[in-house]
């Protein structure tokens, strides 16, 4: 585990390892050396040796990575063995296709109550759960203890809504509200996805491409 503070580019890149040797495991590959595994990850093999001795090292000169036993410890790093419980806010467009569309349970979380404030979709199933009025959200909160917010609502109800959940026990936010979160709590962890910001970052790829090539 790690000794020292991690630089957020290599916490960040984690994931994608941790999904890459995913891939290899279901492909029944046990073993694979720093540059087999950048060649597969269009990396560099001294940027993973770089990355994965930050947590003390797995690789062995000659023999390269067990697969397995690194997906493993990423995993651990990562708290995919932690099962932590989840809740969704908002349960419109996005809400539902992130409830359908993440396999959350691979990512050591369960999934477990959906919430929206439009009475006409409550009881309505997704993904196994029925959406429940977000009115019973703080004793739900106060049963079932989740950890972890999925917010899908718009930008203008965030803030409020985050700051109920925080005192009702809420410690990550996974936000899609196009707002900033600024949580004034301590000890708070705030994860904000701008799917048009990574769109931005494939423009930035495309246009210095054409840039070179005039
Ligand atoms: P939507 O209108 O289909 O769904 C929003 C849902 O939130 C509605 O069912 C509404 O009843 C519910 N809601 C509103 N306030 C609430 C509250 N205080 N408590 C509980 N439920 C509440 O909208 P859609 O398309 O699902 O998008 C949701 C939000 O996500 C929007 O603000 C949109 O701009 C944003 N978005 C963000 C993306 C990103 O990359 N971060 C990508 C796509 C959408």
């Amino acid at each position: 585990m790690p000794k020292e503070v991690i630089s957020s580019s290599v916490i960040k890149r984690l994931p994608r390892y941790y999904r890459f040797l995913g891939e290899l495991i279901k492909q029944g590959v046990t073993r694979i050396s720093s540059r087999e595994l950048s060649e597969k990850m269009c990396s560099t093999a001294s940027q993973i040796r770089q990355d994965l001795n930050c947590f003390g090292g797995f690789g062995q000169q000659g023999y390269g990575y067990n697969v397995l036993e690194l997906h493993e410890e990423i995993g651990k790093i990562l708290g995919v063995d932690r099962n932590y419980k989840a809740i969704l806010i908002g349960a419109g467009n996005l809400g539902k296709a992130i409830a359908l569309h993440i396999d959350f349970s691979k990512r050591g979380c369960s999934l477990i109550g959906i919430f929206d404030s439009n009475s006409s979709i409550w009881g309505q199933d997704v993904a196994g759960i029925k959406i429940s009025p977000a009115s019973e959200l703080d004793s739900f909160c106060l049963s079932e203890k989740p950890e972890i917010a999925v917010l899908c609502i718009p930008k203008q109800n965030a803030q409020q809504i985050a700051n109920r959940l925080v005192n009702l026990g809420i410690k990550a936010f996974w936000n899609f509200s196009h707002y900033d979160l600024r949580i004034d709590y301590k000890e708070i962890v705030v994860e904000n996805v701008h799917l048009g910001d990574s769109f931005l970052t494939l423009t930035y790829g495309l246009t210095t491409l054409i840039n070179k090539a005039q």
